[in-house]
Formats: structure tokens, sequence, C-alpha cells
């Protein structure tokens, strides 16, 4: 049994000054949506939610970079089964928009042929991305196929994708948001809450990598 992802979307945001952070990231946030120890709680019960299902051999947990690492980290530590661990690079966002175009870095997708898989991501968005992967690794016959995804936009989706997440942390509203492994522009990665950026930094949406 799988719980229902936990509704973010109303919550107030938390004021910077109510929670230990960094100085360096406090003046680029609006304030914090989820604290550390609120995504700890739910990255425990995903893990034993994905330990109650079984698989026939070892779980191939695929964790996507660079953004899932601190939740794959957290997740794969708590999984009741033996887990083998892999990484997968792609990336499709600029600034704060998906641009659709998927970077694709070498993975041997023949490996899961067979396996119990599981695909770790930070957050689904248009939702592109994690499609993308799954038809992928579904075209090599897995013996099973589950995804686990810490937060989700569902306003952001993509009509015509129709993939659904199999875990998933929380519900949060359409904002950018940074912290807990993901980024602005590679910054913020390291800022132990999922907070939300402020507008001016966002706005302006510059290009990076
Ligand atoms: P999608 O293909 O549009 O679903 O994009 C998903 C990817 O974009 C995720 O794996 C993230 O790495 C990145 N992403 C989407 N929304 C955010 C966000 O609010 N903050 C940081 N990264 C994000
Ligand atoms: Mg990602």
């Amino acid at each position: 049994m799988t719980s229902d992802p936990i509704d973010m979307r109303n919550a107030p945001l938390i004021r910077v000054e109510q929670l230990v952070v960094s100085p360096s990231f406090k003046d680029d946030l609006k304030g914090i949506l989820i604290p550390k120890g609120y995504v700890d709680a739910r990255i425990e019960k995903l893990a034993a939610e994905i330990s109650e299902t079984p698989v026939k051999g070892d779980l191939l947990a695929i964790c996507v970079l660079n953004g899932a690492m601190h939740f794959y980290d957290k997740l794969i530590g708590q999984i009741a089964q033996p887990v083998e661990v892999d990484t997968i690079r792609l990336g499709s966002y600029r600034g704060t928009s998906s641009t659709g175009l998927i970077r694709e870095y070498p993975f041997d997708y023949g490996k899961c042929q067979g396996r119990d898989v599981l695909v770790v991501e930070d957050i689904i968005d248009t939702g592109r991305t994690l499609e993308k992967l799954v038809g992928k690794i579904r075209a090599e016959n897995p013996l099973s196929l589950r995804v686990a995804c810490l937060l989700d936009k569902p306003e952001r989706r993509d009509p015509t994708v129709t993939l659904k997440p199999d875990h998933v942390g929380f519900v949060i509203p359409d904002l950018f948001v940074v912290g807990y492994g993901l980024d602005f522009n590679n910054r913020y990665r390291g800022l132990a809450h999922i907070a939300v950026l402020q507008d001016q930094l966002t706005r302006h949406n510059p290009k990076s990598e």
C-alpha cells in the first residue's frame, strides 16, 4: 500500500529567520516550504512502503542526478532490501524553466533487463524527463519498474504526459523550489530545507547549465 503524497499547496511559507539557514542563502529565499525534518520523516515512510513490495533479486535503484542525490541517499539507506545502486544523469532545465530538450549522458539501459528497477527522481514538473527515461527502461523489459519522486508539481504537467509515479513525497504549488539537492543554476543544492526563491531571482530566468 502506498500513501497519498502530503499536499503542501496551501502551506504558508516559513520565514527564513524562524529556522537555521546558511547566511549565504538567506537573502535569496522568499521562505521555507518544507523543513528538513519534515522531508526526512516523509522519506522514512516512502522507504517503508518501498520495502513492502516484494522483489526477486536485489533492487536496482537508479538515482537521477544531480537533483535527486540527497533524496536517494536518505531513501536507499532505509530500504529493508538488498539494493544495487546506480546513477543516470539527465538535464532539461535552464534557469527556472524546462527547456524540453533532455540532455543525455551515457547509460547502459540494457542492465535493467529482467531486474526489479526503482527510478529515484527529485521532482516532476512537466513530466517529460521521467516519461522519456521510464520509456527507455521499459523497452529493456525489466521484471518490475517503479518510480519514487520526492516532489510533484501537478499544475505544470505537460498534458501529453501519462506517467504516474508510484511513490510521491509531497505535492507542491507551481513555484520554483531549491534545497535538499535541488538547484537553481547549480546553487542552493546544499540548503538543508526545501525553500522558495525570491521572485526577482527567478523572473529573469538567466541561462545556465
Ligand atoms: P520535467 O521534465 O519538466 O518534469 O523536469 C524535471 C526536472 O527539472 C527535475 O528532475 C528537476 O531536476 C528540474 N526541476 C523541475 N522543477 C524544479 C524546481 O522547482 N526546482 C529545481 N529543479 C526543478
Ligand atoms: Mg531531476
